[in-house]
C-alpha cells in the first residue's frame, strides 16, 4: 500500500501550509487537556516509548500521530525533564521517512550503550488492508542529544517463519554479558507469543526462538504486545499487553489489558517459570505500559491512559488521550504495586488538610479544582458500603465505593454527560481485603484520576470528561468513619 494513497500515512513533513498551528489553535481551547500528565498538542498520542534516565535527564518519547485523533502514521513524539514531572516539549524524534518503516515508527524501548541511547523500534509495513510486515530499526541519541537513525537500518528485516506480520515492539536488555530482545509476535495460527533475538554488539541480532512461558494462554489470546522485562527485588518480572483475553470475574473488562508474571527467566534455554500471573490495572484506561530505571535506581513506568478502538469526548478536539503519572514499582507480599513516583511531591503548590466525620449525611471537601492531588485516611470504619466521589456537580460524578461485605472496591463513572466506552461497561472493581482503615491517593487532572488504594495494592486509571462546574469532591458512608485528608493543588507541568 503506497502510503501517500492515504491522508493517514503523511508524515509531519507533509503538513500543508497552516495545518499544525490550525490544529494546535483547535485543541488549545480544550478545557479537558492535562496540566501536569504528558499529552500530545495535537493529534493522538499511545504507547510511552524508549523511557530513559540518560545523561542526567528523564527522556520520554511516545507513539504520536500528528495530524487527527486516529491511529494514522506514528512517529515518536519527545519530552524531557530533569525531574519526572516537569517536561519540555522537544522535536518530533522519529519520523518515518524511510521505505522501511512506510507506514509508522511503531513502539520499542531504550538502552544505553557505550554512552549512546540506543533507542529500538518496529517500522511498520502494510502492503494492503490485511497484509503486513515488520522491521526492527534502531536510532541512536548522544549526549548532545542528536538523534540519527542507524544507517544500515533495519537491524532486523522481515519476520521470522512461523509469524504473522504482527511481530513488534522490541524491549532490549543486558544479561551475563549479551544483549537480548523481546518481540511480540502473532503465530502463523493466529495465536499470541514472545520471541527472542540475541547480539553480542546491540546491533547485530540472530533469532534464538519463542521464549516458552509456563503458562497456557487461552485460543482467544491472538497477539501479545510490549512486552518488557526486568528485575525487581530477586524476582524477573516481565510485563506485556495480550490482545483477545476475555473477561473473567474482577479481571480483564478491558478491550485489551495488561499482565504481569513474578517468576524466574532463564533467558539462554528461553523459558520462564511464572510465579504469579495477575493482571496488573484494574482501571479503564491503560496500556502498553513501559518500566524504566530512574536516578535512584528505581523502577519506574509510565502507561498509556487510553484505550484502542474506544472513542474519546476529546477526539472531537482533534487531540487524544495521555500518558499515566509515573509510578514507581515494588514487590509486597508477593505482589507488584505501583505507586506515585516521589518526584509528584515536586508539582505542590498550596494545601488544605482536614479531619471529619462522615456519617450518612456524607462529607465534602472545599476548594474545588481540576489539578490536585488528595491523600484521603479513612479509619475507624463502622459501615458496610462507604467512599469517594469525584468531579462532583449536582448531575455528575465518579464514584470509588467500598464494600466491606464483599470485600471489593469499584469505580464506576457512568455518570456523565459525555460519558463514554459504555460497550465495555462503566464499573471496574477489585478484590480488596478491607479492615478499620483504607488509605486513598488520587491524581486528578482535568479529565483523567488515577486512584492508588492502599500504597498501590489495587490501582484504578479513569478517563473522564467532566462538565466545566463538575469538580466537588464528596464523601459518603452508610455508618460512621473518620477520615483525614491532605488537597494539594498541583502545578503545571506540561505546556498545553
Ligand atoms: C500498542 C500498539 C503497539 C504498536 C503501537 C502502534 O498500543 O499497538 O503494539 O507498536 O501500539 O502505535
Amino acid at each position: 500500500m503506497a502510503r501517500h494513497t492515504e491522508l493517514k500515512y503523511r508524515t509531519i513533513f507533509e503538513a500543508k501550509e497552516n495545518e499544525l498551528e490550525g490544529l494546535k489553535a483547535i485543541s488549545a481551547n480544550s478545557r479537558w487537556k492535562p496540566a501536569y500528565h504528558i499529552h500530545p498538542q495535537y493529534g493522538l498520542i499511545n504507547d510511552p516509548n524508549g523511557l530513559a534516565y540518560f545523561n542526567g535527564e528523564y527522556h520520554v518519547f511516545f507513539q504520536w500521530f500528528p495530524f487527527d485523533a486516529i491511529h494514522g502514521m506514528k512517529h515518536w513524539g519527545h519530552v524531557k525533564s530533569t525531574d519526572l514531572v516537569n517536561w519540555e516539549r522537544l522535536p518530533v524524534a522519529i519520523v518515518p521517512v524511510k521505505d522501511y518503516e512506510s507506514h509508522g515508527a511503531y513502539s520499542g524501548a531504550s538502552l544505553e550503550v557505550d554512552g549512546k541511547l540506543y533507542m529500538y523500534y518496529t517500522g511498520n509495513i502494510k502492503y494492503s488492508a490485511v497484509e503486513r510486515s515488520a522491521n526492527q530499526c534502531l536510532a541512536i541519541m548522544d549526549k548532545a542529544g542528536t538523534i540519527t537513525k542507524y544507517a544500515n537500518n533495519p537491524i532486523i528485516e522481515g519476520v521470522p517463519e512461523g509469524y504473522t506480520g504482527h511481530v513488534r515492539d522490541p524491549k532490549v536488555f543486558e544479561r551475563n554479558g549479551r544483549y537480548y530482545m523481546l518481540l511480540g509476535a502473532q503465530r502463523t495460527d493466529l495465536t499470541g507469543a514472545i520471541i527472542v533475538y540475541d547480539s553480542a554488539n546491540a546491533i547485530d541480532w540472530s533469532f534464538r526462538g519463542e521464549l516458552k512461558i509456563d503458562l497456557e494462554f487461552p485460543d482467544s489470546v491472538y497477539m501479545l504486545e510490549c512486552p518488557d522485562f526486568f528485575e525487581l527485588d530477586g524476582q524477573d518480572v516481565m510485563i506485556f499487553s495480550p490482545q483477545g483475553l476475555k473477561e473473567e470475574g474482577h479481571d480483564y473488562h478491558n478491550l485489551y489489558n495488561v499482565i504481569y508474571l513474578l517468576g524466574k527467566l532463564d533467558i539462554e534455554n528461553l523459558t520462564y517459570q511464572v510465579e504469579c500471573y495477575q493482571e496488573l490495572e484494574k482501571g479503564f484506561d491503560f496500556y502498553a505500559p513501559q518500566t524504566f530505571v530512574g536516578k535512584n535506581k528505581e523502577r519506574l513506568l509510565f502507561s498509556w491512559a487510553g484505550m484502542g478502538e474506544v472513542e474519546y469526548p476529546s477526539d472531537r478536539e482533534s487531540w487524544a488521550h495521555c500518558l499515566s503519572v509515573p509510578r514507581e514499582l515494588g514487590i509486597v507480599n508477593g505482589k507488584l504495586v505501583q505507586k506515585p513516583a516521589q518526584d509528584l511531591k515536586l508539582l505542590r503548590q498550596t494545601s488544605n488538610s482536614g479531619e471529619m466525620t462522615i456519617s450518612e449525611t456524607g462529607g465534602e471537601i472545599g476548594n474545588p479544582s481540576d489539578q490536585y492531588e488528595l491523600d484521603l485516611n479513612f479509619n475507624s470504619i463502622q459501615s458496610n458500603k462507604f467512599g469517594l466521589e469525584l468531579f462532583v456537580s449536582e448531575t455528575e460524578g465518579l464514584v470509588l465505593e467500598f464494600d466491606r461485605e464483599q470485600q471489593i472496591v469499584s469505580l464506576n463513572r457512568e455518570n456523565f454527560e459525555a460519558a463514554f466506552g459504555g460497550e465495555y461497561g462503566y464499573v471496574r472493581s477489585a478484590e480488596l481485603a478491607l479492615g478499620d482503615n483504607v488509605k486513598v491517593q488520587v491524581f486528578v487532572d482535568h479529565s483523567i484520576a488515577e486512584i492508588f488504594i492502599n500504597d498501590g495494592e489495587v490501582v484504578f486509571t479513569a478517563r473522564v470528561f467532566p462538565k466545566a462546574e463538575s469538580k466537588g469532591i464528596r464523601m459518603f458512608s452508610d455508618g460512621n468513619i473518620s477520615c483525614s485528608y491532605s488537597k494539594y493543588e498541583l502545578a503545571q507541568g506540561i505546556s498545553i
